[in-house]
């Protein structure tokens, strides 16, 4: 293990599941030490706690969360080597026309828009000392979504919300630059829930021209990329399998 990896942890939010845990554990296995938020306490924390994860409880639904996460980071740490934005809700559109329905609409609305761009947008400008702190290449990348380009019936404050955070990254690459890179990794299905169905599963598989569930892996092996890249800032890298020709 090199000091700098040891010194300088990186932090991916909702890291207790899926492709955060992925990435997380993938990371930590290499000898660079990892910071994770997670929202829901679960048992299999305990094995990432066991591989020197630390793990940080956040609810970035709300400002006042976010604040709380940040002043705790703060606290666990005075350098990053870099911010990996991978929480995020798969929250569906409340329909309906009448007053209550559109409160509900709303708080959704609100809901995602603070787990998608007022978590990451807060965190990125708090982070910036600590990212400095770090005597090597720093990076923020943002986990947006394949779907941005097309819309969505079933949830479009989700895909609004990813596309602002898209909109984000640009930003804060001028911002930040030259001692900061930024970018985005916009992936198409990477894993099935436990729950979809057979149907839902083939049909899919059939919006790619690849016509496969590539698990966390590939979305690792991004985050890599873009860690090892000295020449890339502002970028949006889908990880689609080929949707846009199928
Ligand atoms: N998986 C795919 O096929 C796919 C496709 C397109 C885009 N993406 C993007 O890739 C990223 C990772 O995907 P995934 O499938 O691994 O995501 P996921 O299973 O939905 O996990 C997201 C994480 O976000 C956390 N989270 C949700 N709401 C939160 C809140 N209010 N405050 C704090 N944390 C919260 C969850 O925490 P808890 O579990 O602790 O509650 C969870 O660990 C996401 O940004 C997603 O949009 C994934």
């Amino acid at each position: 293990m090199t000091d700098d990896k040891a010194l300088s942890p990186i932090l991916i939010t909702g890291g207790g599941r899926r492709l955060g845990r992925h990435a997380a554990e993938s990371f930590a296995d290499s000898g660079q030490s990892v910071i994770i938020t997670y929202r829901t306490d679960r048992p299999e924390l305990d094995s990432l706690r066991a591989k020197s994860i630390v793990t940080l409880q956040a609810d970035f639904s709300h400002q006042a969360g976010i604040l709380d996460f940040i002043e705790r980071l703060k606290a666990e740490t005075s350098s990053l080597r870099a911010v990996i934005h991978n929480a995020s809700d798969w929250l569906p559109d409340h329909k309906g026309v009448d007053n209550a329905d559109l409160a509900e609409a709303a708080a959704g609305f609100q809901q995602l828009f603070s787990v998608h761009m007022l978590a990451p947008m807060l965190i990125n400008q708090a982070c910036e000392p600590l990212l400095m702190a770090h005597d090597g290449a720093r990076d923020i990348i943002h986990l947006t979504d394949a779907v941005v380009r097309k819309g969505s019936k079933k949830h479009g404050s989700y895909v609004a919300t990813k596309a602002g955070l898209e909109s984000l990254t640009q930003s804060f690459a001028a911002r930040f630059a030259p001692d900061i890179k930024v970018n985005a990794i916009a992936p198409a299905l990477i894993m099935f829930q436990p729950d979809d169905d057979a149907e839902y599963r083939e049909k899919a598989l059939k919006k790619s021209a690849l016509q496969i569930e590539p698990g966390a892996e590939v979305i690792t092996q991004t985050i890599c990329y873009i860690l090892d890249n000295p020449y890339l800032t502002g970028v949006v890298l889908p990880v689609e399998g080929g949707r846009s020709v199928v």
